[in-house]
């Protein structure tokens, strides 16, 4: 299979505070990646550092087998990065509607449908603005306004922080009929560690911005003693 983003002996961080050291990973087209750790060991300095949103130092960050290292968020964006931060940054005094659009990149208009059929929820408050939508609703505009633009590769930073639980039921089920029906990778961040390893094949753990574990979901799933040493809390 094609690898679509390649990360190598990545040192990264945010001027001179020093972040991530020598990480290392792999996409391949349609295949979704948990990222697992306890709060501030780098989780989303990764997925920033993807982005160009951070600082990198050494190592080398490519897409499709091309260094991006000189290419802007945007560029990213355009090549088929797809970024939803663990900020929710909707558009507050927009419409749901609205909010859509700005995530079209220049597809026509009644492309927004697309976001509807995959969360129906948005369709009944289409004209909400951002600010009279209940987290879990913010948390799917702001995943389905990133899908408009198509990308080919997701990252996603925590998307069920503060969701209920049926909610979040909503969303990976969503995301899952995207990765299988559409074959869109998926990089998930998440302290949801059950949800995360049945929603992804692979899992890697990062402690103090370093890997200390990559393989497969069901062996770290089997291997509850690994999650507790690493992200102290078991899959259950
Ligand atoms: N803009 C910044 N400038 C300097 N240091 C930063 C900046 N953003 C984050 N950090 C530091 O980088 C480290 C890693 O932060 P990061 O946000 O990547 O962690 P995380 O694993 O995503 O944590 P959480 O689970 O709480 O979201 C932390 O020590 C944090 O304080
Ligand atoms: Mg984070």
């Amino acid at each position: 299979m094609a690898v679509l983003l390649s990360v190598k002996a990545v040192d990264a961080g945010y001027g001179p505070v020093h972040i991530l050291n020598q990480v290392q990973l792999e996409i391949q087209a349609g295949q979704r990646l948990a990222v697992l750790g306890r709060n501030g060991v780098g989780k989303t300095t990764l997925l920033k550092a993807i982005m160009g949103l951070a600082d990198v130092s050494g190592g080398q960050i490519s897409w499709q087998g091309q260094d991006m290292a000189r290419w802007s968020p945007r560029e990213r964006a355009m090549a088929g990065l797809g970024y939803v931060p663990q900020t929710r940054d909707i558009f507050p005094s927009l419409s749901v509607a609205e909010n859509l659009v700005a995530g079209l990149k220049g597809r026509p208009r009644r492309c927004i449908d697309e976001a509807y059929e995959l969360f129906p929820r948005l369709w009944q408050r289409r004209d909400n603005p951002g600010t009279a939508l209940s987290g879990g609703e913010q948390q799917m505009l702001s995943v389905a306004r990133t899908l408009l633009g198509q990308p080919r590769l997701l990252l996603l930073d925590e998307p069920l922080e503060g969701l209920a639980p049926i909610i979040c039921q909503e969303l990976m089920q969503a995301l899952g009929r995207l990765a299988r029906d559409q074959s869109v990778a998926m990089v998930l961040v998440e302290q949801k560690t059950d949800a995360a390893l049945r929603f992804a094949e692979q899992a890697l753990i990062l402690e103090r911005g370093t890997v200390v574990y990559e393989g497969q979901s069901a062996r770290l799933q089997s291997h509850p003693e690994v999650l507790q040493k690493h992200v102290g809390l078991s899959a259950h």
